[in-house]
Order: C-alpha cells, then structure tokens, then sequence
C-alpha cells in the first residue's frame, strides 16, 4: 500500500505576524513539514530546532535562486511576506510596490512553472471605500481615491496580484486560493517596541502607547470602524484552506474576519484604557496616559485616506471551509494583553539582550 505523503509548506515571511503563528501552529498540531524564508528570525527562535523546520535567511528581492529551490521542494506555498502598516503607504509607496508586488511575482510564477498550490494573502484593503454594507468578493466593487492618495498604492498592489493570480488560474491552470485578511489582531502583529506615530497597526500602536506612556491618538475621532479578528481563529482558517479538504478551496476567494466584531477605533482606544489597570506592564503606565484626537492629515500627512466601516462577508468561507470566528472583541483584547504580559515575563527570566523585551 502506497505510504500517505506529508505535506510540505513553504512559508515565506515565516518571521511575520501571519507566518509565526502559522508555523507555531503546524508545528504542533500536523506532522507537516515547514520550510520558512525571511530577513529575521526575532518571533521563530524557540521552533529552529524542530526537525520539521527547515529556515532559510534571505531577502526575497534578491535571494531568487533559493526562492526557486524552497518552492521547488514544497507542495503549498504561502507567499507572506509584505509591507502592512498604512503609515509605509505614504512615507515610502515604493517600497510598498517592490516587497508587496514585485517580489512576490517571481513566486507567483514558480507556483504556475512547478505546480505548486499557492495560497496568497490578498487583503481587506482591497475593497477599498467600496459603497457595499458588507464586502463579498463575489460581488462587491473595488473602490479606490485619486493616485496621489498614495494610501492606495498597497491596495492597488495587491488587487493586481489577485488578478494576476486569477489568470494565472483560468489560463495556466494554476491551483491557488486567495484570502482577505480583515483586521487581523493578536500578539506580534507589528513591534509593539516600535516608537514613532503609525509604526504599527492600530491595536499595537496602542498598546505600545501605553507601555511608553503615551497618549492614545483617535484619527478623526475614532469614528472609522473595523471587524477585528482574532489571529487564533485566522489561523484555524488559513489551516483549512491549507488542508484543502476535497480541493475545495482550489480558484476561490475567502474572506477571513470576524463580522461580529465590528467596532469604531473610538471603541478599541476606551477598551483598552478600560482593561489596562488589570495588566502587569501596563497598570502603571496607562495612569499617565489621555485618549486625544486629531485629524487624518496631523497624523498621517498628505496622502492618506481612511476606509469609514469594513465588514466581510463570510458565508462561502464558512460553509467551505466549515469555520466560524469564535473570539469576540472583549476577550480578543483581554488575550492580546495577557500574551504580552507572558512574553514580558518570559524574557525577564533569559538574560538581558539588546532588542529584547525585558521590562521594569
Ligand atoms: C490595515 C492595513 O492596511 C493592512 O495591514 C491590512 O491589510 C488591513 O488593515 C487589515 O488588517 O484588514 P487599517 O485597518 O486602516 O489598514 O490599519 P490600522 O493602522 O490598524 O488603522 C485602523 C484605523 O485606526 C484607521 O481608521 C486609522 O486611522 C485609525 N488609527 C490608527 C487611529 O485612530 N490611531 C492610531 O494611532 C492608528
């Protein structure tokens, strides 16, 4: 009887939000094999020495011929590295451009030349200020402002990635599947020691505020609203698609967020400074600190434009996949501290490296 293969999963960016936690999560729940791709290995240090992890260091703009040799030996391959702090669509569109777009192409291509399942990170951004209640990837125009709102070079980039991938498999016979991450929130979304205004994505940015003391700052009031989700329940997503059950997943396009979770950044900021007294790190800190507004143009400069409300439709991702967000908002932000609170804990009993995240 012919022995059941292991899958092997190429993850580039594995260093990033999405990738370590998808890893983490292989690695302990499937005997799957992983070969992982990045610049850094801060977030994967505790899982190098898992016979199933194969990690190489590089940089996706240059390192072609590696590229080709992982995607070559891997039977699905997530492309995940890229640029996704807003503040970065603005300040350095191009790089934008180059990482998000041009260095993920030449992996596109590979998948299409070895017959590789490719499973891309597309995003939320992509509907842009489309006029629809709910966005549905079916149906939902993609609506973007003017070029010199450079906001929208990431958008764009990435609506003419789906497209290429979209052809790639309606004329090159291409396997691939496209997902729409909505909001995405856990620890190592972005550096949390990061300073400097829009460094991060706003529930780091704001916990990174409170850790330094700083004031939480509301972009035009905090009105905008987003449909958080959790990364545990984003992962048990991406885990379904990856596993693929019967090809189903094969030509669609998912949305992974949590619609329940709808909530203004107004909401998020009171949260916050609500449940910060509960946590070690933070209970001291958020005495000093004072939710203030301003407007889109004092924070981020020209250029930037802000999506009002982003739910997704999931009904196709639920009934495919058979997967439903469970984390609601409370607890979501209640999880994100306590991860912190542990990983400050923990880094306290190894001893003090620079970049480390040793706290008083
Ligand atoms: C993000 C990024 O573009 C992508 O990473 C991603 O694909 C997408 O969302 C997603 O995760 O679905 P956005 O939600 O606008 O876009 O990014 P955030 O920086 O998290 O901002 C959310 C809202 O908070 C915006 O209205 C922004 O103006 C506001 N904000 C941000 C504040 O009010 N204060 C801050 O300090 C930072």
């Amino acid at each position: 009887m012919a022995q059941k293969q292991t899958k092997t999963v190429a993850i580039f960016g594995v260093n990033g939000f999405i990738g370590h936690h998808l890893l983490r999560r292989i690695l302990d729940t499937t005997d799957w094999k992983v070969i992982g791709f990045d610049i850094s290995e801060t977030r994967i240090a505790s899982d190098r020495h898992n016979k199933r992890f194969t990690f190489y260091k590089g940089d996706l703009t240059k390192d072609i011929k590696t590229i080709e040799k992982i995607v070559k030996a891997a039977d699905t391959v997530l492309p995940l590295a890229g640029i996704a702090t807003p503040q970065t669509y603005m300040v350095d569109p191009l790089k934008v451009f180059e990482v998000d777009f041009e260095a993920n192409l030449p992996i596109v291509r590979l998948c299409a030349k070895y017959d590789k399942y490719l499973i891309w990170p597309s995003t939320s951004e992509v509907y842009g200020m489309s006029p629809d209640n709910i966005f549905n990837p079916e149906t939902s125009p993609l609506v973007v402002g003017p070029i010199h709102r450079s906001r929208w070079i990431y958008s764009t980039a990435k609506q003419m990635m789906d497209r290429v991938i979209w052809a790639y498999g309606t004329h090159r016979k291409l396997r691939f599947t496209i997902f729409r991450p909505f909001n995405w929130t856990g620890i190592g979304l972005d550096d949390i020691d990061r300073k400097g205004k829009g460094s991060a994505r706003v529930i780091t940015q704001f916990l990174g505020n409170v850790l330094r003391g700083e004031n939480l700052i509301l972009v035009d009031a905090g009105m905008a609203r987003r449909s958080f989700t959790y990364v545990d329940d984003c992962i048990d997503a991406l885990m379904k698609i990856i596993e693929n059950k019967n090809g189903i997943a094969y030509g669609k396009i998912y949305n992974i967020g949590n619609p329940y979770n709808n909530h203004s950044i107004k909401e998020l900021a009171d949260q916050i400074v609500q449940k910060a007294p509960n946590y070690r790190y933070f209970k001291d800190k958020i005495k000093k600190v004072q939710i203030v507004s301003k407007t889109a143009k004092q924070h981020y400069g020209e250029g930037y434009e802000d999506v009002n409300n982003r739910v997704p439709f999931i009904e196709n991702t639920v009934a495919d996949l058979d997967w439903t967000p469970k984390v609601d908002f409370p607890t979501m932000i209640d999880k994100t501290f306590m991860a912190y609170v542990e990983l400050f804990d923990a880094a306290k009993k190894v001893p003090k490296k620079k970049g480390a995240y040793a706290r008083k």
